[in-house]
């Protein structure tokens, strides 16, 4: 069965415990975009506002931001579960898969929609997840790049096992689009947190 990350970046950031309540039980996870501006335009929030999350979720922290290694340590201190870093945010991506799984977080590498799946060989052995994006990253409520679909096949020949996340543009049909290809989780930002029914978003996602 595909698991559900609804991504936060959609939620109302004034009462940001009381949107993951309305989400949590029909979830798998949490998405948080932590963003910079530099490795992408936007800016959003960082380790002190994720240590006042309250949930029962395990918390991904996908890091759009350049120097990934600079948040490490406070994000294993505040509990987070994983850790989503972008191949092309470092120049040191072993060292930083390594380091994530040092303190204890599971490990995850995203890759941009221009970004080749070749490029990942050679980490896959090291990691727990791989992040497919299916949008630029920077903003929410984006269109599906399709590109995103190959990769996802592609990825699971290179590692059968590996767990695949999708984010950007999820939504029923691209969900569905996503499953056959072999995606594991779903990331979903505008599509649950735009719904009037929340519930059957997620429900949406999964069938
Ligand atoms: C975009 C973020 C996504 C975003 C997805 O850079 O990584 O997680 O929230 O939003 P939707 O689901 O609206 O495309
Ligand atoms: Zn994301």
């Amino acid at each position: 069965m595909v698991k559900i990350a609804p991504s936060i970046l959609s939620a109302d950031f004034g009462k940001l415990n009381e949107e993951i309540a309305s989400i949590e039980s029909y979830s798998d996870m949490i998405h948080l975009d932590v963003m910079d501006y530099h490795f992408v335009p936007n800016l959003t929030f960082g380790a002190p506002v994720i240590a006042c999350i309250k949930t029962k979720l395990p918390m991904d922290c996908h890091l759009m931001v350049e120097n990934p290694e600079l948040y490490l340590d406070q994000l294993a201190k505040i509990g987070a579960y994983s850790v989503t870093v972008h191949f092309e945010a470092t120049n040191n991506l072993n060292s930083l898969v390594a380091k994530i799984k040092e303190l204890g977080m599971k490990a995850s590498v995203a890759i941009n929609p221009a970004t080749v799946t070749q490029n990942l060989k050679d980490i896959l052995p090291f990691v727990d997840m791989v992040l497919v994006m299916s949008v630029n990253p920077g903003f929410g409520g984006q269109h599906f790049i399709e590109i995103a679909l190959d990769k996802i096949k592609e990825l699971k020949k290179m590692k059968p096992d590996l767990l695949i996340q999708v984010d950007g543009g999820i939504n029923a049909e691209t969900a569905k689009l996503c499953i056959q290809a072999g995606a594991d989780i779903l990331v979903a930002g505008s599509y649950i947190f735009g719904a009037e029914n929340r519930q059957k978003a997620i429900e949406s996602l999964k069938s």
